[in-house]
């Protein structure tokens, strides 16, 4: 079993995911756990320490017993988890160069050349002649490859004992470790998918840990290896179905459900595992607030007829409007929501208790990445109350029920897929719960409203046409609240600037922009500027995440 310490990263759960994904059992632990989780388990083979958001210097910053690097156990510090390890060890560590997103590592030519050495009897044998040549943390990485960043802080001067392997143009100490005492550094983040060689790097850690025979895809069966693994992913999704299955039914026992359904995939899958479970003891209710994509009620009922079930439709555009009136703050929209959301749940329960059907439960399509952005752990910062998840009132007389809420958006597709979901069901687009509200910054108005659907529906139409809608994970325009001057039929215009916002992505943790063909958003701009009144021009948004969450609010 492979040990997380969490210090509070986006990304700690993903780390799991990433070891679970080789084969090897993770228990997620906070920092104060550590030494009893040691002492009392002997299955500990290895130990990472995550990211998170402080610094080492802080008053409240996280720390570790240091007693842990003594105790002949490998560990692995990762982002704030390599920086506390130098600090605590001896070294020294500065607020630094700031770096989020891409960066190129190079790996020490001389790191290379002893490792290929270390078989012969030269002075470099010696020199790492207490480890077996095979069990390496740079074992089959290439020379350079390009990994992803997300730090203030940097390590200026390693303790004793620590030497370099690995540097990026800003970071000297990018791949760090002390080979004697098996601790090891990586200023970057080995699990998140844009990464690339990250799964490499964790399986090197996960040999370096003994845990070798657990990994799942043993180099021999390498022929077979696609095969094997989309087996053995299938049995694991069948798995997993089953174990939510049972757990719903466990959970809510003779009770009933409503769920909320946006028609997103993460709401339907969900909706999808609790009609496995209880049957049409589950009522999905779709709430048609005006926020979400033209023609979303209707595929939501159609949807839902497949399943054999007939969602209530409740009709309360007016209403959201008029509650979003003069609103600007994004946070202050989110809870807004979230409260009318739950409202409208609430009044539809009373309905429902009238004919006396006991319904206790609220079902949410909520998955990680909404849970983590929201401060779903100890140590983690805040980036948005997700409106399913902090955005919803404290006192509710529904208790909630999120079946998918562990798992991340590319595994939700993968259940949905398994349940007999549709395809383009299955793939397509994530759209935020708040919808148009969290992609036209300031007041929500019809006006702007108006304007967001149609440029959106412009993106939308001319993806598609060039064939290229499938694989965009995610695509729309931004109303940003800018303003900027256009000359139209020779006269001027002071018009909002729109930011198309295209982007790469699988599990919504990390996501790089979109390389569109230029044609294509030469095509979409002229369009949107001749077709949507009062739209001055359009930019098009090149920030990765991070540093840039995928929306704008
Ligand atoms: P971000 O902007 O956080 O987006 O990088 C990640 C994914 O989450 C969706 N998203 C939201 N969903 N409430 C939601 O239910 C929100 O407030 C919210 N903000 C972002 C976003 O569309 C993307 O799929």
């Amino acid at each position: 079993m492979i040990v997380i310490v969490d210090f509070g990263s986006q990304t700690t759960h993903l780390i799991g995911r990433r070891i679970r994904e080789l084969g090897v059992e993770v228990k997620i632990i906070s920092p104060e756990k550590i030494p009893k989780i040691i002492q009392n388990d002997k299955r500990v083979k290895g130990i990472i320490l995550s990211g998170g958001p402080s610094s080492v210097y802080e008053k409240k910053a996280p720390t570790i017993n240091k007693v842990i690097f003594n105790l002949g156990i490998p560990i692995l510090g990762i982002c704030y988890g390599l920086q506390l390890t130098i600090y605590l060890l001896g070294g020294k560590v500065v607020s630094g160069k700031k770096e989020y997103g891409p960066a190129t590592l190079t790996l020490k030519s001389e790191y290379r050349n002893t490792k290929l050495e270390t078989n012969s009897n030269n002075q470099n044998t010696k020199r790492f002649g207490f480890r077996i040549s095979d069990f390496d943390i740079a074992k089959d990485l290439p020379k350079s490859f390009v990994v992803w960043m997300s730090h203030g802080d940097e390590v200026i001067k390693l303790p004793k004992g620590f030497e370099t392997f690995g540097s990026t143009e800003h970071v000297p100490f990018a791949l760090t470790g002390d080979l004697k005492r098996n601790i090891y550094g990586l200023q970057f983040h080995p699990e998140v998918e844009h990464t690339e060689y990250g799964l490499r790097i964790l399986r090197n850690f996960m040999e370096i840990c003994g845990l070798e025979s657990n990994l799942r895809i043993q180099s021999k069966l390498k022929s077979q290896k696609s095969k094997v693994k989309t087996a053995t992913q299938n049995s694991k999704i069948r798995n997993e179905i089953e174990k939510i299955t049972e757990d719903i039914k466990k959970t809510v026992g003779n009770n009933y459900v409503i769920g909320a359904v946006s028609g997103g995939v993460d709401s339907t899958v969900a909706a999808a595992l609790t009609t496995r479970a209880i049957g049409d003891r589950f009522i999905p209710i779709y709430v048609n607030n005006g926020l979400m994509r033209q023609g979303t009620g209707e595929n939501v009922v159609k949807m839902f007829k497949r399943i054999g079930i007939k969602p209530i439709v409740v009709n309360a555009v007016g209403e959201m409007l008029g509650r979003l009136k003069k609103i600007t703050d994004s946070e202050e929209k989110r809870k807004i929501i979230g409260n009318f959301y739950i409202e409208i749940f609430e009044r539809e329960m009373k309905k429902m208790l009238v004919k006396k059907l006991p319904v206790k439960f609220l079902l949410q399509g909520t998955i990680y990445s909404d849970v983590i952005e929201s401060q779903g752990t100890k140590h983690s910062a805040k980036i948005k109350s997700h409106h399913n998840v902090g955005g919803l009132p404290k006192k509710m007389k529904l208790k909630l029920l999120e079946p998918v809420r562990n798992f991340y958006k590319d595994e939700v597709r993968k259940i949905g897929r398994e349940l007999g979901l549709p395809e383009e069901f299955v793939s397509k687009q994530p759209f935020p719960g708040p919808g148009y509200a969290v992609r036209i910054r300031g007041e929500v108005t019809r006006e702007r409203l108006k304007m967001a659907k149609k440029a959106d529906e412009i993106v939308l139409s001319e993806l598609k046409k060039a064939k290229i809608l499938s694989n965009v994970f995610l695509s729309f325009p931004v109303m940003t609240n800018a303003f900027s001057t256009a000359v139209k039929g020779d006269g001027r215009q002071f018009g909002e600037v729109i930011a198309l916002r295209v982007v790469d992505s699988k599990d919504i943790m990390t996501s790089n922009w979109t390389r569109l063909p230029y044609e294509i958003l030469q095509k979409i701009s002229s369009r949107i500027v001749n077709e949507v009144p009062g739209v001055s021009r359009v930019v098009y948004d090149i920030t990765t995440k991070p540093p840039a969450t995928m929306e704008w609010e």
